[in-house]
């Protein structure tokens, strides 16, 4: 059997799978897909968002920007989980949700654009130990902000990584952020209480965030929230 090494492969056998079926009719078990009343089960992050910062028209403020940096690639897949299966590292989950500073309201349909290092601080495109391809998108993914502005991924925490003999990046998340009517913002996550940010020239305190450790029967993972509020475009 041949193994599929790279996503452009999976599709194309995926295609010739689907040509092969020819006339015959595919069944689906059981009736439609069911709705669900809230996909979030609850609107945390709207009441954490107002109760962190008050009336969201009297203190909402513009996320700052931040550089984009060498590793970007365009033409990610869409898709809520950054890393291939099994990926070493501590698993990480990233929500939150993002605002119109001009409507003051949540941005349905936005598209945040992710990348980041693996554990060892290794981008996928910049790799010293591992061959992949330009197609494999690892530790990349787009998504879209759902009807409440809502966006969630998973990944693993990126490891730090060493641009120079004593320079050090911190870890950290890039997002390039776009929304119709809305100036397109290029940004990084941080984690607090992470050493090497301090003496980083890039980062900037405001993209800090918090990480609650959560412990299950299967292990730890970390969580965190990033809300994004972007500014109206020609402003
Ligand atoms: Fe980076």
């Amino acid at each position: 059997m041949t193994r599929i090494t790279t996503r452009r492969g999976f599709l194309g056998t995926a295609g010739l799978g689907i040509a092969s079926i020819g006339a015959r009719r595919l069944t689906l078990p059981g009736g439609p897909t069911e709705d669900a009343a809230n996909p979030h089960g609850k609107d945390r992050l709207l009441v954490d968002a107002l109760k962190e910062n008050g009336p969201i028209n009297t203190s909402l403020e513009p996320t700052e920007d931040d550089a984009l940096g060498p590793f970007h690639m365009a033409g990610a897949p869409y898709r809520a989980k950054l890393t291939p299966l099994f990926e070493p590292g501590t698993p990480l989950v990233i929500r939150g949700q993002v605002w119109s500073l001009a409507t003051e309201s949540p941005l349905p349909m936005a598209t945040l654009d992710v990348w980041q290092a693996n554990d060892k601080g290794e981008y996928d495109n910049n790799k010293v130990t591992e061959v992949t391809t330009p197609d494999d998108f690892h530790y990349r993914a787009r998504m879209l902000t759902d009807e409440k502005g809502y966006y969630e991924f998973e990944t693993i925490h990126p490891g730090a990584y060493q641009l120079g003999r004593s320079t050090w990046r911190p870890s950290h998340i890039h997002y390039m952020i776009q929304a119709a009517g809305h100036q397109t913002l290029v940004t990084q996550l941080y984690f607090k209480d992470d050493p090497r940010n301090e003496p980083d020239s890039l980062f900037k305190k405001s993209l800090a965030i918090d990480i609650e450790k959560v412990k299950t029967e299967q292990g730890e993972y970390e969580t965190g929230i990033f809300h994004i509020v972007l500014k109206a475009a020609g402003v």
